[in-house]
């Protein structure tokens, strides 16, 4: 038997998911709860400041975050993996005008984007064929929370020190409704 093949074998002859791929997903469960916090903070001190759409938005995102998360911990089972659960760190979050926190968000999603891409390339290289399709989905979602989290920061420089337009984004940003995904 080639060498290859048994490294994907379990002692009962099971097939399991490649150990390195197994390991980067189990670090995206990390980042994506990782996320989850972060937002969660952002959402406790938009509350603090009065708006209270955007606390809606971020908590909403955190609630997404916290999906994202569990949809690779169903995948890491489904394929006969490991889950191994790291622990979160506390968010750092430097506190700022709404403008200043969205371009955080911005950066922050970018960084998990690149994590993704990470990820599939990973996948490629290992011929994981059931990883690299199951993270598509991860790669097009990043492709919209990018665009959405942009959306708010363009708004956001458009309207300036516009106290009136910045009430109505905050109206606007509470009509958010959180929509649940799930690998199965
Ligand atoms: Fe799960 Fe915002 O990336």
């Amino acid at each position: 038997m080639p060498e290859s093949f048994v490294i994907f074998m379990d002692y009962g002859g099971q097939i399991v998911i490649n150990e390195k791929i197994q390991n980067v997903l189990n670090a995206q469960i990390n980042k994506e709860f990782y996320s989850a916090y972060l937002y969660l903070a952002m959402s406790a001190y938009f509350d603090e400041i009065g708006l209270c759409g955007f606390s809606h938005w971020t908590k909403v995102q955190a609630q997404e975050e916290v999906d994202h998360g569990m949809i690779l911990f169903d995948f890491i089972i489904e394929r006969n993996g490991k889950v191994e659960l790291s622990p979160i760190s506390a968010p750092d979050v430097t506190l700022g005008t709404p403008l200043e926190i969205f371009e955080r968000i911005y950066e922050h999603e970018k960084y998990v984007t690149s994590s993704i891409n990470c990820v599939a390339s990973m996948s490629d290289e290992e011929c994981d064929l059931a990883s690299r399709n199951f993270i598509d989905w991860y790669i097009a979602e990043q492709v919209e929370e990018e665009r959405n989290v942009y959306e708010v920061i363009l708004n956001l420089k458009m309207f300036g020190d516009d106290k009136s337009a910045l009430y109505l984004l905050d109206k606007d940003l509470k009509s958010r409704v959180f929509k649940a995904h799930s690998y199965n």
